[in-house]
This record gives C-alpha cells, structure tokens and sequence, in this order.
C-alpha cells in the first residue's frame, strides 16, 4: 500500500527520491517524508501530511535538504492517523535510524511495551516506529547485526528502508511479504517498491526475495539471506517506457489508460497467435494434466476477481469443467478442496496483492499447481507460479484498473480457446469465430473509444444520482460488479450490481423514483429476459440507462431511457467491448462531481496488507 523509495549515489539525494515518490504516490497518498544524510547536516528528516505535493513545497521540492543518500516514503496509514508524526520516516529516539516501511508488523503492540518498559519513549502511534526503536536498542556498532535481530524479532509483513548515522554510506533493505526492488544505476544505487519509481533512472534491476536483506553503496550492493549469508541476485532489464507512467497530455492517467485498451490488448493477443491458432508458450500444463484436472479455481481479488466472474462463464462452456472463482481473501480460510489435480489460476495485476498472494501459496501448499495472469513482470505472484502468463498492459498508474482487467480479460479467451483445443471440447468453426472475433476487439473498442462523447453525454444526465443499480446476466451480469466497482471507487455514489433475474427476491426494494437502472443487456439468448427486469425496475419509477449491440438498440430503447450502443460480436467476447463504456461513464459521472479521480478517497493501487 505504501510507496518506499532509497538512493546512494554522488547526487543531491532529495529531488531523486521526491521524484520516485511522485509515481508512486497512487500506493498510497495521506502523508509523505524523506529522511537525507548529509556530511555537514547530517540526518535531516521533512514529513507532511497531505499529498506529496505539500512536503515538496516544505522543502522547496528537496533543495533545502544536502546529502547524497536518503529514503523516502508516501502512506496509506494503517496504525495511526494521518499527521505529520505518523507519517514516515520514523527515527529512534537518539535520531540514529531513520525507517521507511510498508506492511504490517504485527507483533508491534508487544514489542512497543517491552521497549517502553526498556524506558524507550515512543511519539507517534505507528507500528513502523517500533522497528527504529528496536534498531537501536540492538545496535551496539554493527549495523547488519542490529538488522538481523529487528527482523527475527519483528512479526508480519515489511519492505524497509533503513539509513543510519553511523554508516552514511549505505542503506538496508529488507523484505517480507511486501514488495522491494533494488535498481542498479551509474554509481548509484535505488530501492523502491514498484519498478515505476526506478525507470527514469535504471532499467536493471533485482527483486528482494522473503526474508533478504540488501546492503547498498554507491558503488556496490550485497544481498544476504536472513542469517547475513551472501545471495547471488539475478539481474532482469525492465522494458518499460518512462512516457507509460506519464499522462501524455491527457487529464489524469485514467482516462490514458482508457485509451489504451486497444493497443494493450493487441500487444496481449498478437504475439500469442500463430497460424490461426492461440499459441501459449507460458503455459507448463500437459494435456494429460488438463484432462484429469478434477476442477479450476479462480483467486483473485476487486476488479481481478470481476475478470474471475466473467472467466467461469467462458470457461466452463469452453472447456465442460467445473469452475470455481473465489475472492483471495475467503479461499484462505475457507478449508477449499484441493487436490493433486486442481488448477489454481491466479490473476492480479500488480502480482503483489497479499490476499492473493497467502490464497495462491495455500492452493500450493495443499497441492495445486498455479497459473497466473500478471501484469507487473517479475512480481512475486508471477515468481512463484508453476506459470505466468503475462497481460502486456505496460505500467497501470490510475488507481481504478481498466487496461489491467480487459488485457486479463484478453487472456482469459485465449486460455480458453488453448485448452478448449487441447482437449477437443470446442468445435473448429466455432473456435475460429471466437478467435477472429477476439483479434477484432482492439478495432472495435477505439470505435468505442472515438464516440466517448456520448456517454459523456450519459454521464451529465445522471451524474447527481444518489444511487445506481447495474444489472445483467450472465456475462452481463460479470460486466456490471466491474461498472458498479468503477462508479463507486472514483465517483462515491452508492451503487450495487445484481443478477437481473435476483432483483425481484428482495432489493428491488431499493428502487424508487429517481434511481438509475443501468441494464446491460448485451448477452445473446438472454437479452428478452434482461429487458424484462429493466421493464419492471421502469414500472417502479427507475430510470433506466441501457447497453445493447447497435443491432439491438431500438428494440431496447423501447424501454431504456437512454441506450448505449456497442458493436456487435460474437456473444462470448461481448465483455471485453461492454466494460469499456462501463468505465467511461464512471470516469466522466466522476469527472463531473469534481472528484480526485486518479486518487480516490481511502483506496491505495496495489494492497499489500491484509
Ligand atoms: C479496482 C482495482 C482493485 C484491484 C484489486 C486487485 O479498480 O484496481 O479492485 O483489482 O485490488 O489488485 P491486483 O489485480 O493488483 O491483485
């Protein structure tokens, strides 16, 4: 949730970590600090409350801070409100250590009376200030030894950042559970959480495994395991373009990242197409694996859990197996079955969602083997799958997801149509349908795209609504948890996406003169029946917003208010065209109620606590 960076190098280390906090304040943005260590100032520590925006200002956007080494931080609290005491780096009492961190450490109520009881006196109400203190109460000259007894004595999850006084020439890095990445630069060295932070500087790069701990110099840079033994790091060349994590002109990275689904989704597709046939190179499970898998599990969670939704659907009709999607957060605790012959396939973006992450190795740990869709390369849900297929979105800034889900949701096709084909469960001519249909989605989504206005448009009529309802069915219905999700993330109107047919058996209740009905009903054999329930949200004095395909647009305006018309395809990839106005009409109802768009309220892009 947190965003952590580090530097070492020649430079004047403040502007270089403000700038690494700047694309990655979407992980967190209540508070923000630097802590730089200067020959002639020594530790020098700035932390505000508020967007980084208001820290840059305090230190005139670093230049007021002197030192060629520093660690940086931008908070989503967790233990303590919002302030500029709470706000990271913590500091030990005598100001030795300075800590930056993202996670949890749970044993920290324990630790902190111990301390106390110690005569440690403590000033703010974080779980992070514990490990500064406890820092300094096991330092006694050697700093990898005092790191080595915080981290065996600390319970939970951490990425740290760690610099001291008495060794200005390098920091520590740590890692459990939490995500840390270590950047190789030109006599200098970086620590961040998220690769976008490192690009503008380096593209080579390592990922801290659990438990390592990275001691970094300007010149050099160790890795040792949790007993201080030496790790040989692999290095991996990050390909991303600096201008992905930038808006390009564009109001605010959601609507950017709008625009780009039809690219992101060619690039996810094309390159796994091969003679007419879905190719996946990724994918480590044998036929015979795939034929006696007793049943399929979907982990994942919010927006990638909606592509879990839709993914039943369309895998159980490709593939005549039984398909269960469950939130990450439940299937951990839930006693799931589990055998020797169960797929687990995992799907998250940021590859680091520790929900996702404690529900995938409990799938292994019981047996299943683990495929997973990841957008962030290298991550640690990609590292540890048996195999990753990965969604070539580039870096997703906004914290609201759109081009992670469709490429997700681009993937899902093709596995289905791969391991439809291994198994014989889907007919040539309908398989072929499926795949042209499939390479057609990027054209059809920038015709999407390019009438934007229109739902624009939509957006104006309804944006004042105190409440709205997505309903649908079937795949329709997977297409409205994504749109509801949406409008309530960026925009704060309630709003609740229901199964058409399961209104009526209680919460059509809610439905009063000036509710907003959104009705998909785009779904083939299904579309009589949705128009029906939008009939009877209608006669109970709803207003209802419909989406159809454009063949079925003046039927459904019989009914709806207002249509939104998308291009017709086959029935199965209707999700893929369908979400997209879905998220524009939340971008633009948003827009219009003058919401923080790219950071909403309480929310955080990559949810690393549990
Ligand atoms: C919603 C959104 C979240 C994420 C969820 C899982 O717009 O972005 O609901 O989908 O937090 O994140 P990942 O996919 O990174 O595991």
């Amino acid at each position: 949730m947190c965003g952590i960076v580090g530097y070492v190098g020649r430079e004047e280390a403040a502007p270089i970590l403000l700038d690494g906090l700047s694309r990655l304040e979407y992980r967190g943005y209540d508070s923000a600090g630097v802590a730089v260590y200067g020959k002639e100032a020594g530790m020098q520590v700035a932390k505000a409350k508020g967007r980084l925006q208001v820290l840059c200002d305090q230190i005139q956007g670093g230049n007021i801070l002197h030192g060629a080494i520093g660690v940086g931080h931008t908070r989503w609290a967790t233990h303590g409100a919002p302030s500029d005491v709470n706000s990271h780096p913590q500091v030990s009492e005598n100001g030795r250590f300075a800590v930056v961190h993202n996670g949890i450490i749970e044993n920290y109520a324990e630790l902190r009376e111990f301390l106390q009881s110690e005569g440690v006196q403590f000033v703010s109400d974080t779980d992070t200030e514990v490990a500064a203190q406890l820092l300094e109460y096991y330092y006694q000259g050697n700093l990898l030894e005092a790191v080595e007894r915080t981290l065996h004595t600390i319970r939970g999850a951490y990425a740290l950042g760690i610099l001291c006084a008495d060794c200005p020439d390098r920091l520590i890095a740590a890692r459990k559970d939490s995500p840390l990445i270590l950047g190789f630069g030109a006599g200098a060295h970086y620590l961040a959480s998220d690769v976008t932070a490192l690009i503008k500087y380096t593209r080579e790069v390592c990922w801290l495994d659990d438990g390592e701990i990275a001691e970094l110099t300007a010149d050099h840079l160790w890795v040792y395991d949790a007993y201080l033994r030496p790790v040989e790091k692999e290095h991996r060349h990050v390909d991303w373009e600096i201008s992905a994590a930038e808006k390009g002109g564009y109001e605010h990275f959601m609507i950017k990242e709008i625009m780009e689904q039809p690219e992101a989704i060619r690039k996810t597709v094309s390159p796994r197409i091969r003679d007419g046939r879905v190719v996946l190179d990724d994918w480590q499970l044998t036929v015979r694996e795939l034929e006696e898998m007793d049943r399929l599990y979907i982990i994942a969670c919010g927006s990638s859990y909606h592509v879990g939704v839709a993914a039943k659907y369309i895998l159980e009709k490709l593939l005549r197996k039984p398909v269960e999607v469950t939130l990450a957060s439940e299937f951990r605790y839930c006693d799931p079955i589990v055998s020797e012959r169960t797929l687990a396939l995992v799907i998250s973006q940021s590859g680091e969602t520790i929900d996702t992450l404690a529900a995938m190795r409990e799938a292994r740990r019981l047996g299943a083997k683990v495929v997973s869709i990841v957008n962030v390369v290298g991550s640690t849900i990609a590292r540890e799958s048996d195999s990753v297929l990965y969604t070539w979105a580039g870096p997703e800034i906004a914290v609201a997801t759109t081009k992670a889900y469709s490429t997700q949701l681009a993937v899902i096709y093709l596995i289905g149509l791969y391991c439809a084909d291994l198994l014989g469960t889907l007919d040539r001519t309908e398989y072929d349908a499926i795949l042209s249909e499939l390479q057609r989605v990027p054209d059809k989504l920038e015709e999407i795209l390019k009438d934007r206005e229109d739902i624009q448009y939509f957006a104006s009529l309804y944006f004042n609504r105190p409440s709205m309802f997505f309903i649908g069915r079937n795949l329709d219905y997977a297409v409205g948890l994504e749109g509801s999700l949406k409008l309530k993330e960026i925009s704060y109107i309630h709003s609740e996406a229901y199964a058409a047919g399961e209104l009526k058996h209680g919460t059509i209740s809610l439905i009063e003169p000036g509710t907003l009905v959104v009705a998909l009903a785009g779904c083939g054999p299904l579309f009589e029946k949705t128009v029906s329930n939008a009939v009877e949200v209608k006669s109970r004095g709803a207003d209802v917003l419909g989406l159809t395909t454009r063949d079925r647009a003046a039927d459904l305006s019989r009914t709806a208010d207002d249509v939104i018309s998308i291009p017709e395809t086959h029935p199965m990839l209707l999700p893929s065209l369908a979400v997209v106005p879905m998220q524009l009409f939340a971008y633009y109802t948003a827009l219009q109620r003058g919401c923080d768009i790219d950071k909403p309220r309480n929310l955080a892009k990559s949810v690393t606590v549990e």
